[in-house]
């Protein structure tokens, strides 16, 4: 599939003309294609087939994009799906994911959002307090029945990346401490509401580098084989990171895939533990699939720079204002010319409010349009209403190529 290509200077997504959308759609607008992120998740299962990993079940990570059709689609292809809230736990199911197929990852679980999750009967409860791991066995037996659960490990690794996004280092508030399990898996319980059937990590995500994660993996399992009764799977979580700079076409799977494979080989020969693998993948299923398009207000020169003042803002993608992170950007419409350098810069009241600095592309005038690339991840998910602005309407590209508009 050609995803993202000018035709006849005209941008195209999974081969729709873009500029048909802004005849039905005001700016800023998040448009999603269906293929795209089913094409991610494929690739993603017949890698980790590839390498022979036990029954891999992928848990799609909703945080990094809800969207219904999306969701519909992803869990009908296969799908599990990893959430932090009720709403989320909400979503996964109303969009038809079975409960057998949900962990409930997340450090400050409520006792309302864990009586849900018993009552749905998820996958496992990825545990990271024991203060948490008594509440659950507590409503557990409230409810009368036993609730299935993971720890959440925290390898104290330091994952290279931006330090916001960074959470398996000792200091940071995620899982528990490895020693803390490892006498935990030793000693018999007393929770008679509580089954452990797992153990969970996640050491941060836009991961590129996989030295910590093969590290976290490591001790993963090396406190997996500790456990009283064989465990039934161990949770990778996700992380894995995107080429948001778009250089060439190559993606970090193959060699992640690699690093977590190499790990379950070595316990598999030599514990004879080859447990199933849970990934919580959200960026790599969900990054390429969607595109923010924004119009230009007006250009401004100052001083040192020009300014293209385009109408979303930081309330409707904040990843470049808080994390500084680059995205693409492309024209929707090509122009002939001389390359120009801009600031790219939304409305809002904050100097971060800014999509991209001295940015080169073509001379951009008021009236144009623009789309900011890979943007399905930590895109509309964490859009917010700040300057009382709404939040942009999102259109799904469906596979038949019909459209499905959302607003909320
Ligand atoms: N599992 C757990 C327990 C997580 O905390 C996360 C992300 C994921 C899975 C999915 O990670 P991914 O595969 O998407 O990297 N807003 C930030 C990212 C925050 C990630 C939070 N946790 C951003 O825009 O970069």
């Amino acid at each position: 599939m050609d995803l993202l290509k000018h035709k006849n200077k005209t941008l195209t997504f999974d081969n729709f003309e873009v500029d048909k959308l802004l005849k039905n759609y005001s700016t800023p607008l998040y448009v999603y294609s269906e293929n795209q992120i089913l094409t991610q998740y494929f690739d993603f299962m017949d890698t980790a087939n590839h390498f022979e990993i036990n029954s891999p079940l992928v848990c799609f990570a909703l945080k990094s994009n809800p969207n219904p059709a999306l969701l519909k689609s992803l869990f009908k292809a296969g799908a599990g799906a990893d959430i932090v809230s009720g709403g989320e736990l909400k979503r996964a199911l109303d969009c038809g994911c079975s409960a057998d197929k949900i962990v409930f990852s997340g450090v400050g679980k409520t006792e309302e959002e864990i009586k849900d999750g018993i009552k749905a009967g998820v996958y496992s409860f990825n545990v990271e307090s024991f203060e948490e791991l008594e509440m659950i066995n507590e409503l557990a037996g409230k409810a009368k029945k036993k609730a299935r659960f993971a720890l959440r490990i925290n390898p104290k690794v330091n994952a290279k990346t931006h330090k916001y996004i960074s959470t398996g280092y000792k200091t940071h508030k995620f899982g528990l401490l490895t020693d803390d399990v490892a006498k935990f898996l030793k000693r018999k319980s007393k929770l008679k509401n509580v089954e452990l059937v797992g153990l969970s990590v996640h050491i941060g995500s836009q991961l590129t580098d996989f030295k910590a994660t093969k590290k976290a993996i490591q001790e993963l399992f090396e406190l997996a084989i500790l456990a009283p009764k064989t465990l039934e799977f161990v949770d990778v979580g996700g992380g894995l990171g995107v080429n948001y700079k778009r250089e060439d076409d190559s993606t970090y799977l193959g060699e992640y895939m690699e690093v977590v494979s190499s790990v379950v080989n070595s316990y598999a020969k030599k514990h004879n533990f080859n447990p199933r693998v849970v990934f919580e993948p959200g960026r790599f299923i969900s990054a390429s699939s969607g595109i923010l398009l924004t119009k230009v207000i007006r250009t401004k020169k100052s001083a040192e720079h020009n300014f293209a003042i385009v109408d979303g803002g930081m309330n409707d993608f904040v990843r470049t204002s808080l994390y500084q992170a680059y995205h693409h950007i492309v024209p929707v419409k090509v122009k002939a010319g001389k390359k120009k350098y801009f600031d790219i810069v939304g409305p809002i009241c904050e100097t971060a409010d800014s999509f991209a600095s001295n940015y080169q592309i073509q001379n951009l005038n008021a009236g144009d349009h623009i789309a900011v690339l890979d943007v399905g991840a930590y895109g509309h998910s964490m859009s917010s209403t700040y300057n009382m602005r709404t939040r942009p309407t999102e259109v799904v590209i469906k596979k038949d190529h019909s459209l499905e508009e959302f607003n909320y």
